[in-house]
């Protein structure tokens, strides 16, 4: 029998704060988080979620870790990340913060300058160790697979889950998106339409094959 994958992911938004009552933040809903947790622990493996606020509800056999900002997230995340055997980043995390949070609600004006500045690449930063895999998710609206492809070299992925935003609330919350999956090898593989779910079993079937070394058979 094969050994259970410690599977170490992160899911939804980060909320950035701005003052005591506002924030920015993104559309992630967590529902591709959601069913990937599902799809893993179904497979019988071992699941953390450090995720964002989300409404999604995820499975009970998971363990939950809840943070709000990107800092947070990267704490929660490097204190777990040397035991996993898979980091899967699938959290959309803000990528800039306001410089200064107002102590004090900011009033109503005509006109307000907002500085913001970059939040730590998580997944870049995050202690590995050789065997682990990690692999990342991108959302573009425009030419995905290239600056996917950017992106999986530049971050030191082995696998990357890019999808189209397409401005009409895709790939939010629970239609299926538009994917392509693409490997440190080189390979891409346009996924097309598909649902999250869907999506979750191919990637889940793609790491299971590179962490056992195989190529795994329809249960
Ligand atoms: O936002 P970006 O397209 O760079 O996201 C690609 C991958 O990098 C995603 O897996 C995302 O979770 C991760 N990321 C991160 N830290 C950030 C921004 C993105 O780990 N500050």
């Amino acid at each position: 029998m094969r050994r259970p994958l410690r599977i170490l992911m992160s899911a939804g938004p980060t909320r950035e704060p701005l003052d005591p009552v506002r924030f920015i933040s993104n559309y992630s809903s967590g529902y591709m988080g959601a069913q990937l947790a599902a799809e893993a622990l179904a497979r019988g493996h071992r699941v953390t979620v450090v995720c964002g606020p989300i409404g999604e509800p995820l499975p009970a056999a998971a363990r939950v870790v809840r943070v709000e900002q990107a800092e947070e997230m990267e704490r929660a995340l490097r204190q777990r990340a040397k035991r996993a055997d898979v980091v899967l980043m699938a959290a959309a995390v803000s990528d800039f913060r306001p410089t200064r949070r107002a102590t004090v609600k900011l009033q109503r004006r005509n006109r307000l300058r907002l500085e913001l500045k970059a939040t730590p690449d998580i997944i870049s930063r995050l202690p590995r160790h050789p065997r682990q895999i990690v692999v990342g998710f991108a959302l573009e609206t425009d030419r995905v697979a290239a600056r996917a492809k950017q992106k999986l070299q530049a971050k030191r992925l082995d696998l990357l889950l890019a999808q189209h935003a397409n401005g009409g609330g895709a790939p939010f919350g629970r239609r299926p998106v538009h994917a392509w999956l693409l490997s440190r090898d080189g390979t891409v593989t346009r996924l097309g339409s598909i649902s999250k779910s869907r999506a979750a079993s191919v990637l889940l079937d793609k790491i299971e094959a590179l962490c056992y070394g195989q190529r795994r058979t329809a249960r």
